[in-house]
């Protein structure tokens, strides 16, 4: 099956706001998180059932410095696109429990994290 998406603009946010002034987002934008350790975006995730799945982060970093996060518990880093146009994915599994699943990116360096556009997932 197809992943499942969830936009970052529609999730929980912490310290950052919703903007769509840079194109190439999905939905009706992206998350730009506060310059700072400890701001983040988290999503609910539904899995049908228990098992392992492949999250997908869907980013730009328009800077040339790595904006690394902690996501689900996983360090990923989020090294420059290019742009802030240019859109990259990152992907990691996790193991999710059957029914809601909390799923943070939090950044954890003084510069944040990258700006946030989606999360897909594929499974279980
Ligand atoms: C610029 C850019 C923002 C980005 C920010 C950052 O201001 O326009 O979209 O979030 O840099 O460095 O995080």
């Amino acid at each position: 099956p197809p992943p499942t998406v969830y936009e970052a603009e529609n999730a929980t946010i912490s310290q950052g706001v919703v903007e769509s002034n840079h194109a190439g987002y999905t939905g009706t934008g992206f998350v730009n998180g506060d310059n700072i350790a400890g701001s983040y975006v988290e999503w609910t995730v539904n899995a049908a059932a228990a098992g392992t799945a492949t999250l997908t982060l869907r980013y730009a970093n328009g800077t040339t410095a790595n904006r690394p996060m902690d996501v689900a518990g996983t360090l990923v880093d989020f090294p420059g696109t290019g742009a802030w146009t240019t859109w990259s994915t990152r992907s990691i599994t996790v193991p999710l429990t059957a029914g809601a699943n909390l799923i943070r990116a939090t950044a954890t360096t003084a510069n944040g994290g990258p700006n946030l556009d989606h999360l897909a997932v594929t499974g279980p």
